[in-house]
């Protein structure tokens, strides 16, 4: 029979956990409620939130009077907070507490720092970040921008920086912008605010895989994680990516004694137990078959 590990670390990490509890949560209360954005980029949560009365909006404007507003985990900029409140509307905010702490950090030291963020400037969180900066701030997405601006001569040598990143950002890239900077700028607090939650999630995947003759990988077709947790088993053991728990039907999984289960950042515990539950049941199946067919040959 084949031995199906589930990783530990597969799915949500804690920041989006807590937000969604969070909605779900308010979906009990009877008071309206929306969530500024999508909770999480996962189609069956966004659904399931809005058949329990949470509806998504885009803009403070399309929130109904008198409703409440989540803030996604992800974060909103200053002028956002200071939108609701103007508003009216009762605010909750499910800010991850990290991302909240660089928030914290870049409006403290803004007012007499240039911000240096490492990580995409069209991705919520950081918009969020850079909307906590007062002053000057510039956003570079790897190393390589970085050097352009350096190039560019827009970091003057004696201006007094911090440097903080995004939670997801790449600690390979972290440690040579960190490198660059060190050489260029004389005045420079380093704030390295990169997650462990990612990865962790793909360093146990690696140690899964490696123990495992096949792994299968749940998540977005879109999703980025996911893609990079399937590229990191498929250098493994054989990989399978799928979205769906019913997917699972179309894999070939005979032979296969060990095989690991890992998700990423953006798909709920419920569809990881469901797609361990369909492969139990076919594994179930298969072993009958196998043992049948033993039975007919002898
Ligand atoms: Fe998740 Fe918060 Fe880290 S949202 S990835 S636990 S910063």
């Amino acid at each position: 029979t084949a031995v199906i590990t589930i990783a530990q670390t597969a799915g949500f990490c804690f920041g989006v956990q807590r937000a969604v509890d969070t909605a779900f949560a308010q979906a009990k209360k009877p008071e309206k409620t929306c969530t500024l954005g999508e909770i999480i980029h996962n189609p069956q949560i966004v659904e399931s939130l809005q058949e329990q009365g949470i509806k998504t909006i885009e803009t403070i404007e399309q929130a109904p009077p008198g409703s409440t507003v989540i803030i996604r985990s992800h974060g909103v900029p200053k002028k956002v907070y200071e939108q609701l409140a103007a508003s009216g509307h009762k605010v909750i905010d499910a800010t991850c507490p990290f991302v909240r702490k660089i928030h914290l950090t870049v409006e403290k030291y803004s007012k007499d720092h240039t911000i240096l963020i490492a990580g995409d400037i069209s991705h919520p969180e950081v918009e969020g970040i850079a909307g906590f900066c007062q002053g000057s701030y510039l956003v570079f997405p790897c190393a390589d921008q970085l050097d352009s601006l350096i190039n560019k001569q827009m970091l003057p040598e004696d201006c007094p920086y911090i440097l903080v990143a995004q939670t997801t950002f790449s600690t390979v890239e972290w440690k040579k912008c960190v490198e660059k900077l060190k050489k260029v700028c004389t005045n420079l607090k380093i704030f390295d605010t990169i997650c462990i939650a990612t990865e962790k999630r793909q360093q146990e995947a690696m140690e899964l895989a490696a123990k495992s003759d096949a792994m299968i990988v749940i998540g977005g077709k879109h999703s980025s994680n996911t893609a990079k947790l399937a590229s990191l088993c498929g250098g493994l053991c054989d990989t399978f990516s799928i979205e769906r728990p019913q997917e699972v039907y179309d894999l070939d999984l005979m032979g296969y004694t060990n095989i690991g289960v890992t998700a990423g950042a953006s798909t709920p515990a419920c569809i990881i137990k469901e797609v361990h539950k369909t492969m139990s049941e076919i594994l179930k199946d298969q072993d009958e078959l196998s043992f049948e067919e033993m039975l007919d040959q002898s």
